[in-house]
């Protein structure tokens, strides 16, 4: 399987095979690609998601940044919204989003962090993985925690604008095992038949839609891009633990998509690379530059 995905990709990459050559993604077998830049995972019965492999001592060397002393123990505890973390891999930027629930985002704040995580990506092999739909090469934009002990109601959203397609991906993946299976999990919205003849129209409600719950597991990422429906499965963790998922978000080189997917990066970080590789500010880092800025001149 390995070998003949490097094969496809190594074709798609010479110019030996082109999209309407090819009714599957390469990335994962259960997904085709349809009409208007949509692609379909029969498996989940949704739009614009895959489900892939990642390396457990990949997931592990997260982990153990995650889980090393004291930087991050308290993050799901009542706090300040925005806080700044240091630790011996560099800075994250911490962001309760509270959400109906104690979600935090905990994301690179350093190009130190950001690097120790780029090399995480790269070692996951998720560029190659994923070149198929991307021939022109993948970026990474920016790595987080994304943790949380409780949720207490669905907040259904997508993550990209619907122009943005599947130039902008977000990759979830659980830290480890967790105790609670039977909630607290990840709801999203599935389209039963017809939907391929009525891509585009995919919003919840749709008749022949309806919510399913994906169970994460160690070892295995959910990857999703524009018009894939989902939220937090309300729950909580067993004794109140807290569920840590790593969480990368790239996608294309390609410049001409930005302004779409920094409407959702914008918010999520202070610091993120851009398609061509330019390390910058986000909206929210440069709000927060210019809040610092003012205070450093006593104008508040
Ligand atoms: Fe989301």
């Amino acid at each position: 399987m390995l070998l003949a995905r490097a094969l496809c990709t190594s074709l798609w990459r010479q110019g030996h095979l082109h999209c309407s050559h090819i009714s599957m993604d390469a990335v994962d077998c259960d997904v085709r690609r349809v009409n208007g830049g949509l692609h379909f995972n029969s498996r989940l019965a949704a739009p614009n998601v895959w489900e892939i492999d990642v390396d457990q001592g990949l997931v592990d060397a997260a982990g153990s940044i995650f889980e090393c002393g004291t930087p991050f123990k308290s993050v799901t505890e009542d706090g300040e919204p925005y806080e700044e973390i240091a630790t011996s891999v560099g800075s994250f930027f911490l962001q309760r989003i509270n959400w109906k629930s104690d979600a935090c985002w905990i994301s690179v704040d350093d190009r130190e962090a950001f690097d120790a995580f780029s090399s995480i990506f790269t070692r996951m092999g998720l560029a190659e993985h994923f070149a198929p739909l991307f021939p022109d090469g993948v970026r990474l934009y920016s790595a987080f925690y994304v943790v949380r002990s409780e949720c207490s109601a669905h907040n259904f959203h997508v993550d990209y604008k619907p122009e943005v397609g599947a130039d902008a991906m977000t990759l979830i993946t659980p830290l480890r095992d967790f105790k609670q299976t039977d909630n607290f999990q990840l709801s999203y919205v599935a389209h039963r038949g017809g939907m391929l003849q009525k891509e585009g129209l995919l919003d919840e409600g749709e008749p022949g839609s309806e919510i399913r719950r994906y169970e994460y597991k160690k070892g295995k990422a959910i990857v999703f891009a524009s018009k894939f429906m989902h939220s937090t499965e309300p729950g909580a963790g067993y004794n109140g633990e807290p569920h840590a998922y790593l969480c990368f978000t790239f996608g294309t080189t390609n410049m001409d998509s930005w302004a779409q997917i920094s409407r959702t990066l914008g918010t999520q970080s202070r610091v993120v690379v851009r398609p061509d590789g330019d390390y910058v500010l986000t909206a929210l880092g440069e709000r927060i530059e210019e809040i610092l800025r003012m205070q450093r001149d006593g104008r508040t």
